[in-house]
């Protein structure tokens, strides 16, 4: 499948089946999160893969009850290691470097035919405490990752690109 056709079927998933995750898959997804750039090629990065039922169960409590959470046979939580450090630009690396990171990974998965989906609403420090995620890193995103239940959710709407590309200068 070429990239562009990618981009356009990947969506997020909120349903998954219990069919186990090939090892083979979980593994190509990891190498295309291992692939990706990073400011200064720091790779700043770790990502958890969690497999275990009981801690899959907490992580749905510490997302805010998002029941889908636990639903995929694997969760991957995303840990910043540098996350103090601000490029030249003012901007914190960590979650640039981390976001491209598991957007690789997200990408990858659906390629596979596996269905993702970020999670951004659950709570850092009980996030830290379940995983025994070092007090100095931070948890930037977990995704599900497993196959999707039934069919494929209906894509979400975009803003039109002129409302998203400015030419030149800001307008
Ligand atoms: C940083 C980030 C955090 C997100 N957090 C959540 C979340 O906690 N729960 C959820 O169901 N979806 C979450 N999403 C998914 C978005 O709602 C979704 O990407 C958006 O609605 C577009 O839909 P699509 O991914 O299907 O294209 C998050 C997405 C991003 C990029």
């Amino acid at each position: 499948m070429d990239f562009l056709s990618l981009a356009a079927k990947r969506r997020s998933v909120r349903s998954y089946s219990a069919k186990p995750v090939e090892e083979e898959k979980l593994k190509a997804c990891l190498e295309a999160a291992r692939l990706a750039p990073s400011a200064n090629n720091r790779q700043p990065w770790r990502l958890i893969v969690v497999k275990a039922p009981e801690i899959r169960a907490k992580l749905v409590e510490v997302a805010g009850g998002q029941r889908f959470v636990g639903e995929a046979p694997i969760v991957i939580a995303a840990v910043a290691l540098d996350p103090k450090r601000l490029m030249r630009c003012q901007i914190p690396a960590y979650a640039v470097d981390v976001a491209i990171a598991l957007d690789h990974l997200t990408l990858a998965a659906a390629s596979l035919g596996l269905g993702t989906c970020w999670i951004g609403h659950f709570d850092q420090g009980e996030a830290k405490e379940l995983l025994k995620v070092p007090r100095e890193y931070q948890i930037v995103a977990l995704t599900p990752l497993g196959y999707p239940a039934v069919g494929e959710e209906r894509p979400r709407s975009r803003k039109p690109l002129d409302a998203l590309v400015s030419w030149d200068v800001w307008s």
